[in-house]
This record gives structure tokens, sequence and C-alpha cells, in this order.
């Protein structure tokens, strides 16, 4: 599944090392399926560099099968929301280096890939109108007039009652804005959510339930979610796999359950400081 990009780019490619990374893949590969169709996202050889020449990502590597919830975590500035926003081209990737359902993403109507790959980010902006008005904004576009029952169950959805449906966005706190935008992202029915760090401004209960809802989406709409949070309790709860990113790199990928087992000295760092 996911993989460190290759040997030169690893600090210390230690054979443990690789043996760890390769028994992941079998394992998640075998979860996807032999079809190459399974993979949601394939990314090869991903590398940013900035215009003065400070490399952002360096020849990341990932394979993202459908249905599964993959958690980014690394410090900040590592890379993670740029990563992010290759996948819905709000950074334009290289061509040939991101693939959504085996199409080079370069090559798809951009405001299409944009509605099946919805994307939270980590400060909701609302669109002027009311709350009802920012979740009918996405299937009007597409000539759909979602009924007061669906927006509702939108609203409810990401956990906001209908009290919420007609008031704007300056009357809304952080966190429940970004219930909003999750609410208008799903109005969309995306096939991939796209959250970084969607529940940093939720008190615990809300956080709950929107974690719920991720799951929930998974388990009956076969929802792949690729999430960016600094919360390891939070991955631990709701992440098929974790995928450690250090400095542009992918230098870890494991099981939640197994996030101690971590070997790159960066990543081990970070974990014992989260
Ligand atoms: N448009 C840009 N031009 C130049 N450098 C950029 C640009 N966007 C991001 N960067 C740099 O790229 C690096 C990665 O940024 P990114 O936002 O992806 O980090 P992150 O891992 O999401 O961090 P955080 O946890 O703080 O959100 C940072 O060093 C940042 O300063
Ligand atoms: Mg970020």
């Amino acid at each position: 599944m996911f993989s460190a990009p290759n040997h030169q780019v690893l600090d210390n490619p230690q054979d443990e090392e690789r043996e760890h990374l390769v028994a992941l893949d079998i394992e998640l590969a075998e979860e996807a399926g032999e079809d190459e169709h399974q993979w949601k996202f394939q990314i090869r050889d991903l590398t940013k560099i900035t215009n003065a020449g400070v490399p952002i990502l360096k020849g990341i590597k990932m394979d993202i099968p459908k249905g599964v919830v993959i958690g980014i975590i690394g410090p900040s500035g590592s890379g993670k929301s740029t990563v992010l926003r290759a996948l819905n081209r709000l950074w334009e990737p290289p061509t040939g280096t991101v693939f959504f359902d085996g199409d080079d993403i370069c090559d798809l109507d951009v405001l299409n890939l944009r509605r099946r790959v919805g994307m939270l980010f980590q400060l909701p902006a609302l669109f002027e109108g009311t709350v009802a008005d920012n979740i009918r904004y996405g299937p009007q576009l597409r000539g759909k007039k979602l009924t007061d029952i669906e927006v509702y169950q939108l609203l409810t959805l990401a956990d906001l009652d209908s009290s919420f449906l007609d008031k704007t966005g300056d009357e809304l706190s952080v966190g429940q804005a970004q219930r909003v935008a999750l609410a208008r992202t799903l109005a969309n029915e995306p096939e991939v959510l796209l959250l970084d760090e969607p529940t940093s401004a939720l008190d615990p209960i809300s956080t709950q339930n929107i974690e719920d809802v991720l799951v929930k989406l998974k388990k009956t709409r076969g929802m792949t979610t690729v999430m960016v949070s600094h919360s390891i309790k939070q991955i631990q709860r709701i992440a098929d796999v974790v995928c450690l990113l250090v400095s542009g790199e992918i230098v870890e990928v494991l099981k939640p359950s197994e996030l101690s087992d971590a070997k790159h000295p960066m990543a081990q760092r970070f974990l014992q400081l989260s």
C-alpha cells in the first residue's frame, strides 16, 4: 500500500525498516485485492520544490486503497497539507504523479474532481448566506435542488441541529462552522474525503460524533478518507493505517496499534512528544 519513496531518501534504510514497510504493503494490498481499480489514489514520485529551491515534498509514493481511512501525522511544516492539496489539485501536481481511479488527475475536469474528492481545511471558510444555502450550494451547481429534509439530514449527520439552518457564517463558532463545512462537503456525495485536522476546533463530544460519522461513511458508503491529525489518539481510534511524514518524506507506514514501533529517529521523537 504505502511505502517509503525509495531507498536513497530514507535516512537509514535498515533492512529491518524495509521489512516493516513491505509487510504492511502486502497485507493492505491483499485487502484491496489484485484489481488495480481498487486503488483510489496512486501517488508516484510526488515532488515539490519552492521557487527558492527548497524541497517541500521529496518523491512521495503512496497507494491508497478504496474504503480505508488513512491517517497522516508528522511535525508542523512536514508537508501534510501540501500532500492533501495535491489530491484535489488545490496545488497542481506535476503530470504523471497523482492518479485517481487510474486516471492522471491532471487530465480530469477539476471541478468534477473536487466534487468527487471533498476537502475540509484546517480553518473552515463558509460562503455568504445561511447554513442551508451553504449546504445546498454544491448540488445546485449541478442543477440539483436539495429538499428541506435532505438539508436537515446532512446537518444532523454533521452533528448540528435544525436551529442552525438559518444562521449565517459570522454567527457560528469555528467548531460549528467546521461542522457546516463537513455537511456542505457531504452534500456533494464525494467518494473521498480529505480532512486537514478536521476536529482541532471541536469539543470532545463533537469530535467523537464526527469520528463516528467518518467510520459510518466508511462502512455504509465505502468512503475513502485521508485525514491529517495532530492527535495520535484520534488516529488510533479511526485510521486503518498511519503514514508518518517528516521533512517531505514518508518515513514510516504503520498500523495505528503499532505506532510505538516507529523506527525512524524523527518519527520516534515526534511520537514521544505528541
Ligand atoms: N506556497 C508556498 N510557497 C512556499 N513554501 C510553502 C508554500 N506552501 C507551503 N510552504 C512550505 O511548505 C512546507 C510544508 O507546508 P505544509 O502546509 O504542507 O505543512 P504541514 O505539515 O501541513 O504543517 P502544519 O502541521 O503546520 O499544518 C512548510 O515549510 C511551508 O512553509
Ligand atoms: Mg497543515
